[in-house]
């Protein structure tokens, strides 16, 4: 979604920004803007439709003008009103206050009506701006900058993450948020605020992380915080591990590229420590894991997008191993519904970015609904609303994602699913001794196996200028590779722009036969497991009706190839945990090299957001 960067500094602020809305730009990118206060304090701005280079470009032509010391800059993710300058941040009000927001002011029409028989004119066809004018009002009638973004805030319904500068008191931010992430940086030469910390990385590795319904008053020797009671609060400092490194391409054409072939290291961090030579460690869940793990009686998974398919995978190894039963479902249609759970329920969100606004909601609606509900966070970011909000936290360790399009995150998640099967097993008696080392053995091996998937990379490469002008694509698979292949399905979608629909194997014939044709290739995964005659004779009947087939095997499947076929041995003859996370890599590669072919914006893709923080 939209990212927000901004500071106060005894530098010229201007490239500062420029840099963190580079950095911020995966999260969402129609627009652009930043404005800045002069040194003879006037409100300078610039904004740009399209990409921030866009507005780089822009601001060459008055590079001059636009200097000083205190600034806001944003990129945009359109809700309301299309992409556009005039909708792009920041917003202003009567000259004097300008204004940047992440989220959804729900209640804008109601205030947008007041505001306006209040004389304020209106440039915009945002919800944003509503909230800027409203600080302008409010500033009439208060003696600081601060207590009139505190009386704004308690009257917006919605979300917002929100950075404020005024003309009149140039020498502070305000920042404040409410269901949508906001963290302060504090470095040597300024104090900073963004939405997330990886636009920071340059200037600090110290970040103070707001909590819900925080405000603060940033100035450049002071930092003060009010809880959303108003009550002055001390917040933490943290020191982020985040090295800037890891947020450069380091020689790759593109993000997703780096992120997939990082995954072999991306899954030993996510291992280490939680592996002894032949067990898993509970703990790595949290200090009272073991003993809420034993008294669990049924897990329910939320998630979206990617994170919801890692979800799907996990029902079955649940079911199969731990012999718990798993309900699994999108958070944004759990959060709407009066879901039923039973006392023991362990209800796990799994979210990459840990800000997903739908799971995070969905974890409160479980919540509310009964108190004493235990959750577990999966998640890749170690201070989220998420990791707030959970009673236990797992962090996958698999370093910044930048591409919109998972990978990594993906199969981390599917490790720490796995160890979490595993523990809940042992605890249960499901598994012994030695079927808990033959997971932990398995687990071990993934980096190298892995690393051997990867090796088919020319080989899909070719495959995949099969894909050039073809329009759909139909993705098969049976048991835990069913969820892989919808994985893979939302993988060709999302970047290269084909319609791409996953279906079990077995239920082809109860529909989507009807649209086979030479024009619909075919994808199907099939490893030697126990579903493998069904799947071989599902593409027997794909085959009957002319589609052009790619079939991922195991060196023990012996798939037949036949005209139209084209069968690619991925591995080795692999055990339940490991296939899922296995056959992933051909789907990812494949997507990739089509999007490269369909000359698409791999790492982000139009109207995609890395993290959705707004409903
Ligand atoms: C967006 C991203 C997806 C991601 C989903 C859930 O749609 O583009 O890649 O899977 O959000 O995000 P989360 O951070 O909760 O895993």
């Amino acid at each position: 979604m939209c990212g927000i960067v901004g500071g106060i500094t005894t530098k010229n602020i201007t490239p500062l920004l420029m840099d963190g809305l580079k950095r911020l730009e995966y999260r969402g990118y129609d627009s652009s803007g930043l404005v800045i206060l002069s040194q003879d304090n006037k409100l300078l701005r610039e904004r740009a439709a399209g990409k921030v280079k866009n507005l780089e470009n822009k601001l060459k032509l008055v590079k001059s003008k636009l200097e000083g010391n205190v600034g806001l800059a944003h990129t945009r993710w359109a809700t309301h009103g299309k992409p556009s300058v005039k909708n792009a941040h920041p917003h202003i009000s009567k000259k004097s206050i300008s204004l940047v927001h992440n989220g959804i002011i729900e209640n804008y029409i109601e205030l947008k009506d007041l505001q306006m028989k209040q004389g304020y004119e209106f440039t915009s066809e945002t919800d944003t701006e509503v909230i800027v004018h409203a600080i302008d009002h409010a500033l009439k009638s208060s003696d600081s900058l601060l207590k009139a973004t505190q009386k704004v805030i308690k009257t917006l319904d919605g979300s917002y993450g929100i950075g404020v500068l005024s003309s009149k008191y140039p020498d502070q931010i305000i920042a404040t948020r409410k269901g949508s992430p906001l963290v302060i940086g504090i470095g040597d030469n300024g104090n900073y605020v963004a939405s997330d910390q990886m636009a920071l990385l340059s200037l600090t590795d110290k970040f103070i992380f707001l909590e819900e319904g925080d405000i603060a008053e940033i100035k450049l020797d002071k930092i003060t915080i009010y809880d959303l009671n108003d009550n002055l609060v001390e917040r933490p400092i943290k020191t982020s591990k985040l090295k800037i490194a890891q947020i450069d391409l380091e020689g790759n054409d593109h993000f997703m590229q780096k992120e997939i072939f990082e995954q072999p290291q991306a899954i030993r961090d996510t291992l280490e420590s939680r592996i002894t030579k032949n067990s898993v460690v509970i703990p790595a869940f949290g200090y009272d894991a073991e003993k809420i793990f034993q008294k669990i009686r049924q897990v329910q998974i939320v998630a979206c997008g990617t994170s919801y398919h890692a979800g799907l995978v996990a029902k079955y190894w649940l079911e199969d191993i731990a012999k718990v039963p798993c309900n699994v479902e999108v958070a944004s249609e759990y959060r709407y519904r009066n879901p039923i759970f039973l006392n023991g329920t362990l209800f796990v969100t799994l979210s990459q970015s840990g800000e997903t606004a739908d799971t995070v909601e969905a974890l409160k609606t479980a919540k509310k609904i009964n108190s004493s509900i235990i959750s577990l966070c999966i998640s890749n970011s170690a201070e989220s609303s998420l990791t707030r909000l959970s009673d236990l936290n797992f962090l996958t360790h698999a370093g910044p994602e930048i591409g919109v399009a998972s990978t990594k995150a993906f199969t981390t998640q599917l490790v720490a699913l796995s160890l979490l099967v595993c523990s809940i097993g042992k605890l249960k008696n499901t598994i012994n001794i030695k079927q808990e080392k033959k997971i932990v053995d398995g687990l071990r091996r993934l980096p190298g196996l892995i690393n051997n998937a990867l090796l088919q990379e020319p080989q899909i490469k070719k495959l995949a200028a099969r894909f050039k002008d073809k329009n759909s694509a139909l993705f098969l698979g049976r048991g835990t590779m069913y969820a892989i292949a919808m994985e893979g399905a939302l993988k060709l979608k999302e970047i290269s722009y084909i319609h791409a629909e996953a279906y079990p194997a077995g239920e082809l014939k109860h529909g989507p036969i009807a649209l086979i044709d030479k024009n619909m290739p075919v994808i199907a995964i099939a490893p030697n497991d126990e579903l493998l005659g069904k799947l071989k004779s599902n593409l027997q009947e794909v085959k009957s009706r002319g589609s052009q087939m790619i079939v991922f095997e195991d060196e023990d499947s012996k798939v037949q190839e036949m005209e139209a076929m084209e069968v690619i041995q991925i591995t080795s003859n692999l055990g339940r945990i490991s296939a899922p996370i296995i056959f992933t890599i051909p789907l990812q590669l494949l997507s990739y090299h089509v999007a490269l072919i369909k000359g698409t914006d791999v790492d982000k893709p139009r109207n995609l957001a890395k993290s959705v923080t707004v409903e």
